[in-house]
């Protein structure tokens, strides 16, 4: 019989966050082997659990939520997300220019389904969510890959970026907080985004699903605050800050020049109809954790001095940048770290496999910095969620590790 082949949409789409050193892991367990996983930025399994509230509202929803809802979202939770913007500086969303999906990672999928044509150019930074690459390749386009510059704090030079556009570019994404570097972009940088977007007439997306998770005085600028004349789509959802990855509850918010878009955004409504709508109980919970009173949801004390994010965060920083041969830009956001390992002292070729030796001599799972579109072999992503003992143990048995690795 003819084998069952994947299809060819397929080539080239990679997503290695969940891909063979995670299988890896999940043999070395089967084996009774305890892996110390540093590979997912999932804040319950690791103790961050959600405000009691929003657990609340969706228990109490499950009732009332048994149809289906509009498929862009209840009308509570779009007006919810068209008041936070309100509130934030971004006046002008309106409740019907949002729509619910089951994560950022859902409206990705969905936005770029729907603008993606054969051969189209999406500029999308390296390192990346590996999510966005793979999603602009399975559209059928091309991921063009703007270097964002670890001497520089991790942060994209414009002029370089301004070089890759071409006839064919029709987006460019912008992700702050970045996963993985945890990089904060300036104002300044983030208007100057929007200022290219518009001459160029690209749709900006930008992806701000770290948005609250910050430190250091650390301030989050929204894209959409300096789009007009071009169409901006902000992502956002309750994944990260307010640590309910699992109810699947995110957004896409539409805001600019909507009627240069009209075509765009009708083939938008027609795949958000096609899939009928968001998980309905998790939509409940939006108004909740976007209640002004509730907006916070804890995540500003975890990410202040004493909280335990923020001390994570500087444990596993000081840890790592003390084995020689490391370095690592302290983030300003997010739940990651992005240390680099010196290529003289370190040669890695294949950093995938670098991982997968490195997880079967220590236990420790990492994801490798390649698994992000990053360029180069020499860098892995370390998630910041585990508590203080458990990133001291698995440091420190990567340190014993890359001692026995390192070229002398
Ligand atoms: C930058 C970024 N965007 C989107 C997502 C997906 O979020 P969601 O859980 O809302 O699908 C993630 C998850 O890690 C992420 O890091």
């Amino acid at each position: 019989m003819r084998s069952i082949t994947q299809s060819r949409k397929l080539s080239g789409v990679r997503y290695d966050v969940r891909g063979p050193i995670l299988q890896e892991a999940e043999r070395l367990e089967r084996e009774g082997h305890a892996i110390l996983k540093l590979n997912i930025g999932n804040p319950a399994p690791f103790g961050f659990e959600a405000p009691p509230e929003i657990v609340e509202a969706l228990r109490l929803a499950l009732p009332a939520a048994q149809g289906y809802s509009d498929s862009r979202g209840i009308l509570p939770a779009r007006e919810a997300v068209s008041r936070f913007y309100a509130d934030e500086g971004v006046p002008g969303i309106h409740p019907d220019d949002v729509i619910i999906g089951n994560g950022v990672s859902e409206m990705i999928s969905l936005v770029l389904q729907a603008l993606v044509d054969d051969g189209d150019e999406i500029l999308v930074p390296s390192p990346d969510y590996p999510l966005w690459t793979a999603q602009v390749t399975l559209s059928g386009g091309r991921a063009v890959h703007y270097p964002c510059d670890e001497s520089n704090g991790w942060m994209p030079d414009l002029e370089a970026i301004e070089a890759l556009v071409t006839p064919r570019t029709k987006g460019i994404v912008l992700i702050n907080p970045n996963n993985p570097t945890g990089a904060v972009s300036s104002a300044e940088l983030v208007r100057g985004f929007a200022s290219l977007a518009e001459r160029h007439g690209l749709v900006l997306m930008s992806d701000e699903i770290y948005e609250k998770i910050l430190y250091d005085g650390a301030a989050h600028e929204h894209a959409a605050r300096h789009v007009a004349d071009t169409l901006c789509l902000t992502f956002s959802g309750l994944s990260k800050a307010q640590r309910v990855a699992g109810y699947r509850a995110g957004w896409v918010a539409i805001s600019g020049n909507r009627e240069r878009a009209t075509d765009f955004l009708e083939g938008l409504t027609l795949l958000a109809n096609m899939r009928m709508c968001a998980n309905v109980p998790a939509q409940h919970a939006i108004p909740v954790a976007l209640a002004p009173e509730s907006r916070g949801s804890g995540i500003g004390e975890l990410c202040a001095p004493g909280g335990r994010l923020r001390e994570q965060r500087d444990v596993a920083h000081a840890l790592l940048t003390s084995i020689p041969g490391v370095t690592c830009e302290l983030p300003g956001g997010a739940m990651y770290l992005f240390p680099r390992l010196d290529p003289e002292q370190f040669p890695i070729i294949d950093d995938q496999a670098f991982v997968i030796d490195l997880l079967r001599a220590t236990h420790v799972l990492v994801t490798n910095g390649r698994g992000f579109n990053l360029a180069t072999p020499d860098h892995l992503r370390f998630v910041t969620l585990p508590s203080v003992p458990v990133l001291t143990e698995a440091i420190g048995r990567i340190a014993e590790y890359l001692d026995t690795v390192r070229v002398r």
